[in-house]
Order: C-alpha cells, then structure tokens, then sequence
C-alpha cells in the first residue's frame, strides 16, 4: 500500500529558537531536493507578517549554513504566516484559510508539550486534522505519567499512525550507519552478546554550558534533556535484535522488546552532577538541584545481555563535544604475551558526532625483540559530517509518511519508565569544575577495571 505524502507543511513555533537553528535550514535543504513542492506555513504567537517570517528564515540560513538564492526565493515564494494564540479558534480558522486546497498537511509542533493538547484540539475543531499527520518534539513529556497523559490528547484526535514523535538523534548519519553495520556485516551476529561483549559505554560530552537557555534546563536536566531520548535510543539500536521484516513496524517491534527488557534505573548506580556557576545561569534558582551531569549504569535482561553493563555519561561543560559508543570485548582468557586487561582488549568504537567514525580496535606487536603490543586502530569509516542533516532526513520521512525513525508511544513509554526513579525527589547532584570529566563520583558506577573512555579529538585515519 502506498502511503500518500503530506501536501502542505505547517509549522508551529514558528518564531522559536529551534526552527531559527534547525528547521529552516532544513527547509531550504528540502527545496533544494525538490521534496518540499507544497505550501509551508509557519504559526506563532508574535503578531508577524508572512514578510517578517520570510526575514527570519534569511537571517536564519544567513547564520546557519547559507542562503542558497535558488533555492530559498523557490522556499520564501512559497512561505506564510499565521499569528494567533494556541488556544483560541481564530488560530486554526485563520490556517484553514491558509490552507486553502490542502487535503493532508503535516503539522509539526515545536512547541512546549503543554501546548500539544490545545493545539491538536484546535486542529480538529477547525477540519484541520482530516488526514493530516502531526509531528511533535521532544521532550515528549516529564515523566511516565505525564508521557501518557500526552498520548492520550494526542490519541483523542490522531490515529498513532499519523503521529511522528521526533528525536533528531535517530536522523543522524552516524546513528543511521551504526544502525546499517551492526546489520549488515555477519562477523558481528556471533559476538554480539554477553560471551564477547565486556561492556558498552556511551558518552555524549559537550563543552558549552547551557548558552543562555537555563529557565528551559531548569524543566529538564540531563537525564530528561539527552538520557531518556538520544542515549536510551542509540543503546537501543546497539543492543536491539535484528527486525524480522523490512517495514518500519518489524524495526519498531524489536526496539521496544529490548526498551522493556531495560531494568529500571537503580539510584545507586546513577550519578548526577551540576556544573559551578551553573547556578548563576539567568533563569536558574540559586537551591536548582537541576543535574547538568549524569554517569549511570543500565543493565538489559535478555539472555542476549545478561550480565553486561550498559554505560552511559552525559554532560555539559565538559572537556570536548563529542558523542561516542565503545563496545568493549572481553580479554583473551590466557595472557601468551603481555597482559591485557578490559581497558586495553579489542572494542568497536562509533564516533555519532560531531564526526561519523567506525573504528575497531585491535593490538599488533611493537617492534623490536620482546613480544609485547600497542594498541591500533582499523577505520572502517571516516568522514568529517554527515551529508545530510537529521532534520532535513526526519521531516522528509514524516512528508512521505514514513516512520520507521519515529518513536511508538509504547516505546517512548518504556523509556520513561527506565529513567522514573531517577526523577522527582532525589539528592542533590555533585558539583564539578567546568572543563572537567565530571565529579569524581561518576567513577562509582563503572566497574574499576572498565573505567570510562574519554573521547578524544578525532584525527583523520592515514592515507
Ligand atoms: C538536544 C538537547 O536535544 O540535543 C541539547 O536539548 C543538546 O541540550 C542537543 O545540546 C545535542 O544535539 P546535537 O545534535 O547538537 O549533538
């Protein structure tokens, strides 16, 4: 069966910072492509002008990638505006007008969630959500409890097969190859379990603080900010089984076996800490035991996993931005020449960001007399970005109706409830000094002999 594509894509939030960072450059890449042949209009609360959006979004390329003439004149020809508060009817009546011939638009929110209620209802009131598909952001929600109460407003008026929840992880090229390697390359399916695998660490390490927006990390933190979404997701991928079909469901079926086989974060194993001068951010209360830091420990009951430890660390201020999975494999069970201990023995290493690197890590012989060994690595891919930015890939999938990079909402379900003990009433977190690996502490949750790998900057492979 083909799904038909959207016809009109209508954005609210539109004068908000993401859509100044993110989606406009999208847009224009999309125009660039020929995928976004269909009106694009943007919703606001600011009483804007079509004239004024069109403005914005120039000033957005101008500082995010570049205006391509062709391209943009095309998009900006085709760009409106509508102004209006998410609560009142002449909002939804005034996009309707909008609207006008558009039989399936695709509305993506890119507001708050608290918004999403209001403003799918309005939809509906108006004729406006008749065959349309709605896309909304992250943070789906705070918790378990709020994630359902939110797929329950979204249910009263979308089918779940017209509601794409975005996590711009899932749109990476990096995630999108360690997704294709682990598939399509069968040395792999023999190790891929708890007889080789060692441990599985994740870090995502950034060394910008929260660059103005603390009212907003106030409402989140680490964990709810990257650990419930991105991090559980690429775990996810990594320790998934492979899908029995070729369709988004087969994938999403096995995504969230392995999302209910995630045991419930235990407080003993998680770490949070706070930047200093974190509280002196604006927008930031001076008791905010807000975490800007966590290092946890995450185990996977199949029998696939039994026994491995998942772990993940998270940041900011933090020595380097960088993202990145080491799958450490177990020591060779005798020492023939010198020893090798968890932290030196073979790994796969996936660089997510900011570049794609897919390197395995192996020992050679040093040379000289003694037979002792140095660390190497294989690259198996290098390159300094992906060529096309997450959002560009998502919102394409979302017009073409394609899901497979979307979260279900029983999956978005199963992650909140891993991470539920670990929000609400909790201690304080542990200062750290910006630029640092995080408070001391962090070390309590991996195992000594692992110990935490520090990504490093990366270095082009030799020709
Ligand atoms: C966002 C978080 O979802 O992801 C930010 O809200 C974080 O706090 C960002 O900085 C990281 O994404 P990327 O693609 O820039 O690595």
């Amino acid at each position: 069966m083909t799904i038909p594509s959207s016809d009109a894509f209508v954005f609210f939030g539109a004068t908000g910072d993401l859509a100044y960072k993110k989606i406009f450059p999208a847009l224009q890449a999309m125009t660039k492509r020929g995928e976004l042949e269909m009106p694009v209009i943007g919703v606001g609360r600011s009483e804007w002008s079509g004239g004024k959006l069109r403005a914005r979004a120039r000033d957005s390329l101008e500082h995010n990638g570049g205006v391509d003439k062709e391209a943009f004149e095309k998009l900006s020809a085709r760009m409106e505006y509508v102004s209006g508060d998410y609560g009142d009817p002449a909002t939804y009546e005034g996009l309707k007008t909008m609207l006008g011939g558009a039989k399936r638009p695709l509305h993506y929110l890119a507001i708050p969630p608290s918004l999403f209620g209001p403003v799918v209802r309005g939809l509906a009131k108006a004729g406006c959500a008749k065959d349309a598909r709605v896309v909304v952001e992250k943070p789906f929600g705070r918790d378990l409890a709020s994630a359902q109460a939110l797929n329950r407003e979204l249910h009263e008026v979308f089918d779940e097969a017209a509601i794409f929840r975005i996590d711009h992880y899932l749109g990476k090229e990096a995630v999108q190859n360690l997704q294709y390697f682990r598939f399509a390359n069968s040395f792999l399916d023999p190790i891929w379990n708890r007889h080789y695998v060692d441990n599985i660490q994740i870090t995502m390490a950034e060394k910008f603080g929260v660059q103005g927006r603390g009212a907003f990390y106030e409402e989140v933190g680490a964990i709810r900010d990257v650990v419930q979404n991105h991090l559980l997701q690429v775990i996810a991928l990594l320790a998934m089984d492979p899908p029995t079909g070729h369709d988004a469901e087969s994938m999403r079926a096995e995504k969230l076996r392995l999302f209910r086989a995630m045991r419930p974060l235990d407080p003993k194993e998680v770490v949070r800490g706070q930047f200093r001068g974190y509280l002196d951010e604006e927008g930031v209360p001076k008791d905010s035991k807000v975490e800007t830091f966590a290092a946890l420990r995450l185990h996977i009951d199949t029998w696939r996993w039994a026994g491995v430890p998942f772990y993940i660390r998270t940041g900011k201020n933090l020595p380097i931005t960088a993202t990145e999975v080491r799958v450490g494999l177990k020591c060779p069970p005798l020492a023939t020449f010198d020893d090798i201990s968890p932290a030196t023995a073979n790994y796969f290493r996936f660089r997510l960001s900011p570049e794609v690197v897919i390197s395995t890590g192996a020992r050679v012989k040093s040379p000289g007399e003694e037979m002792r060994g140095q660390p190497v690595e294989l690259v198996a891919r290098h390159q300094t970005r992906g060529d096309q930015e997450p959002y560009e890939r998502l919102l394409h999938d979302a017009i073409e109706g394609d899901a497979s990079l979307f979260t279900r909402d029983d999956t978005v379900e199963a992650a909140w409830r891993v991470v539920d003990p670990m929000l609400g009433d909790v201690p304080p977190p542990e200062p750290y000094e910006p630029g640092s690996w995080g408070p001391e502490a962090a070390h309590r949750v991996i195992s000594g002999k692992q110990g935490w790998h520090d990504p490093k900057p990366e270095e082009a492979p030799p020709c």
